[in-house]
């Protein structure tokens, strides 16, 4: 099994679309794959028409003493192999716990530990937030995916998140191999052409070398949570990325061999 981080400090930059379409492609690969979603705002788990009134069992659960698993918390979706955790908005409470309640940082990685052979692949959606949820992520996952934007302040953004990455890699004392995905490229922009140049240049091999498009039939979530195959640019954009990170990942994993 391998846990896949989606996260960026900053919000709005793709992650949990990227995290559904990688999720998607896996699963209709044959894989078994198991999306937990970490975001207090639930963006996910609404996509895939999860109520929140009363809060649904969830990733919070992971937390406390019930004694929840993730193989517990999973759910089906309309996908094939394709399960998924929801989150509460409770997870924002768990910020607070976090400095008070020492090892809180390493409950999902416990968790993933225990439901090791049940998934091929689990992806975790990030909130855009460097807290307790994010550190859990990062301590938890074997590669992190890094969607960013490539304006100016994004850019900012994604040196802030690697260092990040760094910081707990340094801390858990096991490599974290990272991979930026440009999301939500306008090449109608010079400023966008020389920002992913930029990119290139200073995160060599770690860069997807193409960029998702900005494609309005990605903006329906509900969508991308049918089985129904999507079409267009960003869609074959993202076929095109899993390719990529699948390669890259199986690079790491041989050079840590
Ligand atoms: N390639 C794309 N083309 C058009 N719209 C997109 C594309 N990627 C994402 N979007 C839209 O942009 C918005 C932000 O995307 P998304 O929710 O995936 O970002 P996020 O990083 O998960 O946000 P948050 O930080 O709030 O969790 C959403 O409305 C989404 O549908
Ligand atoms: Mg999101």
């Amino acid at each position: 099994m391998q846990a896949w981080a989606i996260a960026n400090q900053k919000g709005g930059v793709g992650k949990t679309t990227t995290t559904l379409f990688l999720a998607r492609g896996l699963a209709m690969a044959g894989h078994r794959v198991l999306l937990v979603d970490l975001d207090p705002h639930a963006s996910l788990t609404r996509a895939f028409g999860v109520p929140g009134d009363p809060p649904p069992a969830g990733t919070h659960d992971l937390f406390g003493s019930s004694g929840a698993t993730l193989s517990s918390l999973a759910r089906g979706t309309s996908i094939d192999g394709l399960k998924l955790v929801a989150a509460q908005p409770a997870l924002a409470t768990l910020e607070r716990r976090g400095a008070t309640q020492p090892g809180l940082g390493l409950s999902l990685g416990r968790a993933l530990h225990a439901v090791h052979p049940a998934f091929d692949y689990v992806l975790l959606d990030c909130p855009p937030t460097l807290g307790l949820l994010m550190i859990n992520a990062l301590a938890a996952a074997d590669r992190l995916v890094v969607p960013t934007q490539t304006d100016q302040l994004a850019l900012h953004g994604l040196a802030d998140m690697l260092r990040t990455a760094q910081m707990v890699e340094r801390s858990r004392r096991r490599p974290l191999p990272s991979y930026v995905l440009p999301t939500l490229y306008d090449r109608r922009t010079r400023s966008g052409i020389h920002n992913l140049d930029l990119l290139h240049d200073r995160y060599e091999g770690r860069v997807w070398p193409a960029a998702v498009p900005v494609d309005t039939r990605l903006r329906d979530a509900n969508a991308l949570t049918q089985a129904a195959p999507i079409t267009g640019r960003g869609a074959d954009a993202y076929r095109r990325a899993l390719a990529w990170l699948l390669a890259q990942s199986d690079a790491a994993q041989r050079q840590a061999a």
